[in-house]
């Protein structure tokens, strides 16, 4: 059967033939096969620039640090808080600055309270039950001065930033009531709703 190629070809074929099918011997076209050559050049590069593990060259570490940059630029427009209850509550109800209290929780905090704050080693932050807290002002000083002879270490001096604190506190104070995957029963005793007061 005659057919019309479109580039040029070879008319060696390879020798086999399913169902009638023959296929040519035709080499890929140069521009396919040095770009493969390169990629895998490359990608030995990529791999050990990438995920060895170096501090501040993955994707996750770029990602943080933008955002950590736009949480400076944004803590100016608020200035420096203070850590009362009214301050801690009105940032606990607000999305805006409910992700920058996740990005310091996901970075510190995650390890033992869990991704979704369900609790893993430390307690679960998302129920009604509390074993150091009354009011919104205890979770700034659980995290500031930590408790337990340290198995919550103290975040003041590690996180060293007021308005981070208060962030991850406001953060903490958002969990009550979701749901997190694998929730960690309850420790302490149930408290009162929070209040700005
Ligand atoms: C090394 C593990 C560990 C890390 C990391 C950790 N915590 Fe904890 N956290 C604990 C433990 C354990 C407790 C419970 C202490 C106890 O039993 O008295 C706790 C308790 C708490 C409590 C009080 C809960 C209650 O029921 O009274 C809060 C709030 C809290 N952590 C917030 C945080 C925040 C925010 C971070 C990150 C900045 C953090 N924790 C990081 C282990 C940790």
């Amino acid at each position: 059967m005659a057919s019309t190629p479109t580039a040029p070809q070879n008319d060696v074929t390879l020798g086999h033939s399913y169902d009638g099918i023959r296929e040519y011997d035709n080499p890929l076209p140069g521009w396919w096969t040095w770009l493969f050559i390169i990629t895998v050049v490359i990608s030995p590069i990529y791999i050990l620039y990438f995920h060895v593990g170096a501090e501040g060259r993955s994707l996750e570490d770029q990602y943080l640090a933008a955002m950590d940059a736009n949480t400076r630029k944004k803590y100016k427009k608020i200035g420096d808080l203070t850590p009362d209850s009214k301050t801690i509550y009105t940032y606990s109800q607000d999305p805006e600055w409910i992700v920058v209290g996740q990005s310091i929780f996901k970075v510190n905090c995650v390890s033992c309270h869990g991704a979704d704050g369900g609790g893993l080693v430390g307690p679960n932050l998302c129920d009604e039950n509390y074993k150091h807290i009354k009011g919104v002002t205890d979770i700034y000083k659980v995290i500031n001065e930590g408790v337990a002879g340290g198995a919550m270490p103290a975040w003041g001096t590690r996180i060293g930033n007021k308005n981070d604190l208060i962030m991850v506190s406001a953060y903490v104070a958002s969990l009550r009531g979701s749901k997190p995957a694998k929730p960690k029963g309850p420790d302490g005793s149930p408290i009162p709703p929070w209040s700005p007061d």
